[in-house]
């Protein structure tokens, strides 16, 4: 019904570091050129927690975005934007909230697990809480197919998709549904207007899947259709309302375990971070310095890479032969581990001259930057008006 679009945002966290990289740029990248995607920096999502520090938002923001064009995102293809930019997600959020059920928001694992986690803020207010609802807006706007995130955010997708089912439910009713529904049929001509019935008799009647999935095709290629005859289609097939919001998928990024400089997770907040565009001799520094097998003490000391930060390093950047080269040479004692080292540290260096590289010009001409974000803002804030049309209409808000 839809186009097949990819929705993604991360907080404004300033500088992305190789975790960043390894664990979700690389793969917006790659989604880029398979669909359209929007993807954005998520400023109020960031104050739900620093509220009290704005600070963190200001800079914060440009460097992330620098990042995200020096891992090659492509604003020709993809459409970058900021959220506070497109007020329409405040609108989305607020007249979710009206119908969301406040339990379905405390059980969300999240909220108790961060209010743990940083004990040493106030987060039970009223923005915190509505996070994921504020999520659920962000993704349920561009009538997203695909949202590429991480393990512990598919509890806030799974969220997203019950509040999209339980807005069609409540306000995809419409008045004379069935008549406009039969009229909308037969205005995909004969041929198509009886594959279509049949395909839905057998999807209602035997609960084939792949019924409905060819019915939706068959929509899909429908060209002539209005936008309000398509979603009265869509939503017939599977019963008898419109869909106004459609449910969105999590793409589950593989979770990358990038190892920091201590061999815990990568993040900023440990401190064992290596930036995407830090400088090459802080770089090597680090790795050097890097923890190894505990059990390796000494030169002749053979090591088990199973219990080597460095050994995660080398499963994200070395090819087969230096795997071979490591596992070897360390169960044998026969490299040390400055010398295992090296090819990560070369492998790193590399990666990274392409990152300095893409960022420079937007480094010099800061206004560049500006203007592919001013660009994408007037481009997703097109498509959020025409959401936000739909959905004022159906909760009887189009006051004209
Ligand atoms: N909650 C996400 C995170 O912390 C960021 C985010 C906000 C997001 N809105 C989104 C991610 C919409 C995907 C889609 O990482
Ligand atoms: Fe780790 Fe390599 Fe040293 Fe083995 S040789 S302990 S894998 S750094």
């Amino acid at each position: 019904m839809f186009p097949e679009r990819v929705v993604s945002g991360m907080r404004p966290t300033g500088a992305l570091h190789l975790g960043h990289y390894h664990g979700a740029l690389k793969n917006w990248v790659r989604l880029q050129s398979e669909y359209p995607c929007l993807f954005f920096v998520a400023d109020w999502h960031a104050l739900t927690t620093h509220y009290d520090s704005p600070e963190v938002i200001g800079n914060n923001i440009w460097e992330m975005v620098i990042d995200w064009l020096a891992a090659g995102i492509d604003p020709q293809q993809s459409t970058l934007f900021i959220q506070s930019r497109v007020p329409e997600h405040a609108e989305l959020h607020l007249l979710l909230s009206m119908s969301t059920p406040l339990g379905w928001l405390e059980r969300v694992p999240a909220y108790k697990d961060q209010q743990e986690k940083l004990s040493d803020r106030d987060l039970a207010t009223y923005g915190f809480l509505g996070y994921p609802l504020l999520q659920a807006a962000d993704i349920l706007m561009y009538r997203a197919a695909f949202v590429p995130v991480g393990e512990d955010q598919v509890p806030h997708i799974e969220l997203t998709r019950e509040i999209a089912r339980r807005f069609n439910h409540l306000f995809g009713r419409e008045p004379g549904f069935e008549d406009k529904a039969r009229e909308a049929v037969k205005r995909l001509g004969s041929k198509r207007a009886k594959l279509y019935q049949a395909l839905r008799t057998r999807f209602q009647e035997q609960g084939d899947d792949e019924a409905l999935q060819q019915a939706r095709e068959l929509l899909d290629q429908s060209p002539n259709l209005s936008l309000g005859d398509r979603e009265r289609l869509f939503g017939w097939l599977e019963g008898s309302r419109k869909i106004i919001l459609s449910e969105p998928q999590a793409l589950l990024t593989e979770a990358s375990r990038m190892p920091g400089i201590d061999g815990q997770k990568m993040s900023k907040s440990y401190g064992n971070a290596i930036g995407m565009r830090e400088a090459p001799d802080s770089v090597t520094r680090k790795i050097r310095t890097m923890p190894t097998d505990p059990a390796r003490v000494r030169r002749t000391d053979p090591g088990d890479p199973g219990r080597c930060p460095v050994w995660q390093l080398h499963v994200v950047y070395s090819d087969d032969s230096t795997r071979d080269w490591v596992r070897t040479g360390c169960t044998s004692a026969g490299i040390g581990c400055l010398e295992c080292k090296q090819p990560v540290i070369d492998a790193v260096l590399k990666e990274q001259t392409g990152f300095i590289e893409r960022a420079q010009p937007y480094i010099d001409d800061p206004s560049l930057l500006r203007n592919i974000i001013a660009d994408g803002c007037d481009r997703a804030r097109k498509l959020a008006q025409e959401t936000m049309r739909d959905v004022r209409e159906v909760m009887g808000l189009s006051h004209d």
